[in-house]
């Protein structure tokens, strides 16, 4: 007895190298944004009229770069101070955050802007334009500006389609009377899904886009430093270390340049040092973290919360299908009988044929499948699919426990 009770005291009373942990998380807001000044002041510009002559016109920004170079936290950090100091200045403003691989219809979207809004718009039975002209009636009642940010806004374009964009882009084409109450942001990790809008809307939105470039390995290492500060015990973490990190991450050493990539490394690095009972941070606990976290898994992690159930369980019968065959490619027709077989499994009702084809066009949209519709020595035209970014075991155990959240939260919803 009194020896579990030693195990469990000794565990509870051991300090951890991390005074929170949560700190390294991406979905912190840190305190500053090193290097990042420039891009800040860049917004600040583009918005500064909203100030000055409020709702003469909607302004809009665009933000480009790729994983990990600062955007979402860029735009929640500039969002959060924005609203603060207009308010200061005596301007009802607020600021929206969509995630469009959560939120992928323009309904969804305009839903979900209102809900963050806390509008008293009715819940059922408008349509998308009357949602948006009820919105835009109470906003004009609180005398409230708003700033949406579209975060992910290149797969906005890709499944709502340019009519989608158009429709919010122009929301005050039909009202030019009104006052500019709605202004935008739009996120993306590249300038290319412009292309799909018409040449005017394309130039304006280049005109107003910042560019986000990946990081070097000394912006890195600030990045780094600060976080570390904030949520590791100091001597816990060396200057070697995080520069070690820094050089392995860092776009000018060859890396991706990617912060959210070097920061999980540090956080998974500290996790192996604890679980060794160590009270600080290795080069070999760092080279052991660097081979966990590559960038399709950073990838992945980003991607895969945002999948409703029924998408969860299609890529889990196509992670099952292929093991199972020990083939490359699986048949669609073989990933359906799976996932009729996870769907009792977990006693519930199969989706249809061409939902189930609809979720896997999506897991490809998003980049987790590679489909090829001809392989070489098979017959028919259906379409095979595989998975290419990491071993399929991993994929299913990060699966299996997003199902295990969602069958709490949503069920079989959707
Ligand atoms: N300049 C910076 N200063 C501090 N933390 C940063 C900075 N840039 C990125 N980060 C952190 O790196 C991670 C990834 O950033 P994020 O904004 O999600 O990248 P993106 O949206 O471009 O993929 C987050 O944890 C974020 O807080
Ligand atoms: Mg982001």
């Amino acid at each position: 007895m009194s020896n579990i009770r030693n195990i469990i005291e000794s565990e509870l009373n051991r300090v951890s190298l991390f005074k929170s942990k949560e700190k390294l998380y991406p979905e912190y807001l840190p305190s500053s944004l090193p290097h990042r000044e420039n891009e800040l002041k860049i917004l600040t510009n583009i918005f500064k009229p909203m100030l000055l002559t409020p709702g003469t016109i909607s302004h809009k920004a665009m933000i480009v770069g790729g994983i990990g170079t600062g955007k979402t936290v860029t735009a929640r950090m500039f969002g959060k101070e924005f609203t603060q100091i207009a308010k200061k200045r005596g301007l009802n403003t607020s600021y929206v955050h969509v995630n469009c691989h959560r939120d992928r219809t323009l309904f969804e979207v305009v839903n979900e802007v209102v809900r963050q809004l806390r509008l008293p718009v009715p819940q059922r039975g408008l349509s998308v334009r009357e949602v948006l002209n009820y919105m835009l009636d109470l906003i004009d009642g609180e005398n409230l500006y708003v700033i949406v940010a579209l975060d992910e806004f290149d797969y906005f374009i890709n499944v709502a389609g340019s009519d989608a964009v158009y429709f919010l882009i122009r929301v005050y084409d039909e009202f030019p009377d009104k006052v500019k109450r709605l202004n935008f942001m739009f996120i993306s990790k590249s300038a290319t899904s412009l292309s799909m809008l018409d040449p005017t809307t394309e130039s304006y939105l280049m005109k107003n886009l910042i560019m986000f470039n990946p990081y070097r390995s000394h912006e890195l290492y600030d990045i780094l430093r600060l976080r570390a500060e904030e949520s590791i015990f100091e001597g816990a973490v060396s200057d070697d270390v995080l520069k070690y990190i820094s050089d392995a991450v860092g776009s000018d050493k060859g890396g991706p340049g990617n912060a959210r990539a070097a920061l999980e490394i540090l956080l998974i690095a500290g996790e192996i040092a604890e679980r060794e009972g160590l009270m600080n941070i290795s080069l070999d606990h760092v080279r052991k973290a660097c081979s966990i976290v590559e960038p399709n898994a950073v990838m992945l992690n980003d991607t895969l919360p945002y999948l409703s159930f029924h998408e969860l369980l299609t890529l889990k019968a196509i992670a099952t299908a292929l093991a199972e065959s020990g083939e490359p490619y699986v048949n669609t027709g073989v990933v359906e009988e799976v996932y009729s077989r996870l769907c009792e499994e977990y006693g519930i009702e199969p989706r249809k044929h061409t939902k189930l084809y609809e979720y896997i066009v999506n897991l490809r949209k998003l980049g987790i499948l590679i489909s090829s519709t001809s392989l070489k020595g098979r017959k028919g035209r259906s379409t095979y699919i595989s998975i290419s970014l990491m071993p399929l075991d991993v994929i299913k155990s990060k699966v299996d426990e997003l199902l295990k959240v969602k069958v709490i939260h949503e069920g079989s919803g959707n």
